[in-house]
């Protein structure tokens, strides 16, 4: 039989991935123990990246199996996941983890839409979200949320968001007249934006999510140069000429710095609720192609259902009305898709926005 020494040996062998120091110098291993026809490890290492273990393990295995035929058992200790974004660079919200700026390349695919329900569909999920209507052209989250005659708290100089739905919502067009950002410009967006960020009291929040005006304009840089926004989302529709918009709204992503989560195909085929039978109605399979050339995926697609216009009117999102519902599932999966991408980002050292230029527009 083999012993302690000899697995040691071995294990000097495996390079902690990203150093040059062995897992044995580290000190990572905490016990080690050997049967008949199998070894043990223990590790505690430092890192809850996925990738590190995985390496690890693939590299323990390796080593050992040069020692015969041992069943190899590893178990390995890692940090729970940080709950800190690492994200770097300007944060005027030093409390809110992690930003998600939801963009579509036009306005009526379906932007608010889903931005409401993917971040119920997080809430649902256990988050501490928040929601901030950032369309100031075209506000409509309040009507979304059902909180179209509520009008904010103001304290002192700060602003308390509207809990609805179990999140916290502004919406900038509730904060200004009615009609008045319609005549806004350039500089009084980035103005607003900047100053409306800060003055909302948005406490600690898992994750902050922003329906943006439509476009690739001044409030997306303003809001990318102020927070590091840690993904990006894009809301299409599969017709071919909505193609050359979402190409503009990943370019801004890129542009900007932001991960890009994925892209969201809305009003993705129509299901008859009479027959069950579902008709592509705007076309398939343009989108894919489009999430390939950007090394993306499709988060998911959402189907034309009439519910979901009914619960956008009424205040009563499909995520909240039927949350056992085909679709209200499909924005379930979305919303985890988004979460392990934000959780991705992170684990790989997160997102600063030093390197965005203000020319790029
Ligand atoms: N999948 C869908 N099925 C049915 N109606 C939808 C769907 N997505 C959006 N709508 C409706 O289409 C209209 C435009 O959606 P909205 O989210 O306001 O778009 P945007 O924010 O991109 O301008 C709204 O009336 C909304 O209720
Ligand atoms: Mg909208």
């Amino acid at each position: 039989m083999i012993n302690k020494t000899q697995i040691e040996e071995k294990l000097v062998q495996v390079i902690y991935p990203g150093f040059k120091k062995n897992i044995m110098d580290f000190d990572f291993v905490k016990e080690i123990s050997i049967s008949a026809d199998k070894i043990s490890l223990e590790l505690d290492i430092p890192s809850s990246a996925p990738t590190i273990e995985q390496k690890l393990r693939i590299e323990i295995q390796k080593r050992l199996s040069f020692l015969g035929n041992y069943e190899i058992e590893v178990n390995i200790k890692k940090p729970k996941l940080p709950r800190e974004t690492s994200s770097h660079g300007k944060n005027v919200l030093p409390t809110v983890h992690n930003f998600v700026m939801v963009s579509s390349g036009k306005g009526g695919v379906g932007k608010s839409t889903t931005t409401v329900n993917i971040a119920i569909a997080l809430a649902q999920q256990g988050k501490r979200v928040g929601l901030l209507d950032a369309d100031i052209y075209g506000p409509n989250i309040p009507r979304m949320m059902g909180i179209e005659d509520q009008q904010p708290i103001f304290l002192g100089k700060t602003i308390k968001p509207i809990m609805a739905h179990d999140i916290k919502v502004m919406s900038i067009g509730s904060l200004v007249e009615r009609g008045a950002s319609l005549i806004w410009k350039g500089a009084m967006v980035t103005q607003a934006i900047e100053q409306l960020l800060e003055d909302i009291e948005w406490g600690d929040l898992d994750v902050l999510l922003f329906d943006m005006p439509p476009g690739t304009g001044d409030a997306q840089l303003a809001l990318a140069q102020s927070l590091p926004v840690t993904a990006g989302i894009c809301v299409t529709t599969p017709q071919k000429v909505a193609l050359d918009d979402t190409v503009r709204s990943m370019d801004m992503f890129t542009q900007l710095h932001i991960p890009i989560a994925g892209i969201v195909e809305n009003m993705s085929g129509f299901i008859c609720p009479e027959t069950g039978k579902e008709y592509n109605i705007f076309g398939k399979g343009t989108t894919q192609p489009l999430a390939d050339a950007y090394s993306t995926e499709i988060l998911g697609e959402i189907p034309i259902e009439p519910a979901i216009r009914e619960g956008g009117d009424n205040g009563l999102p499909i995520t909240v009305l039927a949350p056992e519902c085909e679709t209200s599932k499909r924005y379930q999966e979305i919303s985890k898709k988004l979460w392990q991408s934000i959780l991705k980002v992170n684990e790989e050292g997160g997102v600063s926005n030093d390197k965005i230029q203000p020319s790029v527009f």
